[in-house]
């Protein structure tokens, strides 16, 4: 049986996971390929540490530029992470001919352009799709099965760490720090996990996933990010008496010359589905103009389900060896190099949608028709008023809900609300996405 030999680059817990994943199924993947997926080498700082895998004699070695020079290794999998020696090793692999597969979101986001056009003009593939959403097929979604659609929109539960921190908040009454705490714990967290609750790495997956479903470079830059760290019980709780719940949600939406992709708390409704996503599960839909909405679910981290993406990448680009499809047989950013265009983010500015706003006003008369008039002399409309309580502290919570209306309005007129003698703390404010509000 024909041999395709496989370099892993990093043996961390999703490396250990790819390399138990290819010891302990190889004859499961042999009998559905036509091919064995030979773990022919491992490199990694730390050759001594007991993982739990059985590794053949002489695989484990320390030397990762030595691994990617070795000339019988057809495919090159990269799981150190980081943009440093990661991106090094990634362009090395593909200057010697090498086949790529990596998990590595932070890289690709902030240097794909740079990688696929050096594949492409390598004749070499780079797979990523255990980038995004952990075992969830995302990528293969948007390049294979829905590549006769015209996609509009995408909308994506994309960090596990943030949706565990929310649906811990909500549903038990824990603190942030606990929460996140705990997500460190149970290993989803990034190394730095600012990454996650700044809501960065939710930006990193939504600008490859842009790519592929618009046909646009990778901008990571032009993308409005705002992550969970002001969340608080209180807005929790004013959500779910609106009949809303808080998650960190990645959307992107295609425009006439234009897309709109922003990462943000938003309140959805509890009938909407990514309102039951909960704990570390991730979950993106996607709309398309022939398939019309599909949503995938699943875990988005963790050793075996994003070590499943990846032996999903090994084995197409096994299948493209052995069968003759050949290197490009699918394109890197699911369309032709030459038809990848910059197309511009909206800036948040331009985008209208529904908001929450959340007042600390002095209990005075007056106030109300203060705060609402600068409101309406911006044009935002209100949908919905509820005051909490009675001079806590001197101030009360008031929480309003608009009609739709633009950002830029809205942001002008919060900055005049929070100059108000009478309002005691910066106004909160969150976006709420809900299908069932016309105007
Ligand atoms: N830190 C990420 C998360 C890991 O919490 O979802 C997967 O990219």
């Amino acid at each position: 049986m024909r041999e395709i030999n496989v370099g892993l680059l990093g043996c961390g817990t999703v490396g250990t996971g790819v390399a138990r994943l290819l010891l302990n199924n190889r004859d499961l993947i042999a009998a559905r390929l036509g091919a064995a997926l030979n773990l022919k080498r491992v490199a990694d700082i730390d050759i001594t540490r007991d993982r739990g895998v059985r590794f053949p004699e002489g695989v484990l070695v320390r030397d990762a530029r030595r691994l990617v020079a070795e000339p019988d290794i057809d495919i090159v999998v990269e799981m150190i992470g980081g943009e440093g020696i990661a991106k090094e090793l990634i362009l090395s692999a593909i200057a010697g001919g090498r086949h790529v597969v990596t998990a590595n979101k932070a890289l690709l986001a902030a240097h794909g352009n740079e990688l696929f056009r050096a594949a492409a003009s390598k004749g070499v593939d780079l797979y990523f799709e255990a980038s995004v959403g952990g075992c969830m097929p995302i990528i293969k979604t948007l390049r294979e099965s829905l590549v006769g659609n015209r996609i509009s929109a995408m909308t994506g539960i994309l960090n596990g760490t943030c949706n565990y921190i929310l649906s811990k908040i909500t549903d038990e009454g824990s603190t942030f720090e606990d929460a996140l705490a705990n997500a460190q714990q149970e290993g989803y967290a990034e190394a730095d996990p600012t990454l996650d609750v700044e809501g960065h790495d939710t930006a990193h997956k939504i600008a490859i996933l842009s790519a592929l479903a618009f046909g646009m470079e990778i901008n990571l830059k032009d993308i409005y990010i705002e992550g969970i760290s002001r969340i608080t019980p209180l807005d929790i709780e004013f959500a779910g008496q609106f009949g809303y719940r808080i998650k960190l949600l990645a959307i992107s939406k295609a425009h006439a010359a234009a897309v709109e992709t922003r990462v943000h708390p938003t309140m959805i409704p509890f009938d909407n589905i990514l309102s039951n996503v909960n704990g570390t599960l991730n979950a993106v839909t996607v709309t398309g103009d022939a398939a019309g909405d599909i949503l995938l679910y699943g875990r988005g981290a963790g050793m075996m389900p994003t070590a499943s993406a990846v032996v999903s990448d090994l084995v197409d680009l096994a299948r493209n060896l052995i069968a003759g499809g050949g290197p490009g047989r699918l394109p890197g950013l699911a369309y032709q190099m030459q038809n990848i265009r910059r197309i511009p983010v909206l800036s948040i500015d331009e985008i209208s949608t529904h908001y929450y706003f959340r007042f600390l006003a002095l209990d005075r008369p007056g106030v109300l028709s203060t705060v609402s008039g600068i409101l309406g002399r911006h044009g935002i409309s209100i949908r919905s008023v509820q005051q909490k309580g009675r001079k806590t502290n001197g101030a009360v919570p008031v929480v309003m809900l608009s009609h739709r209306a633009r950002e830029a309005d809205v942001r002008q007129a919060l900055a005049e609300i929070g100059a108000l003698d009478v309002v005691a703390a910066r106004p909160a404010l969150i976006r709420i996405e809900d299908d069932k509000l016309v105007d």
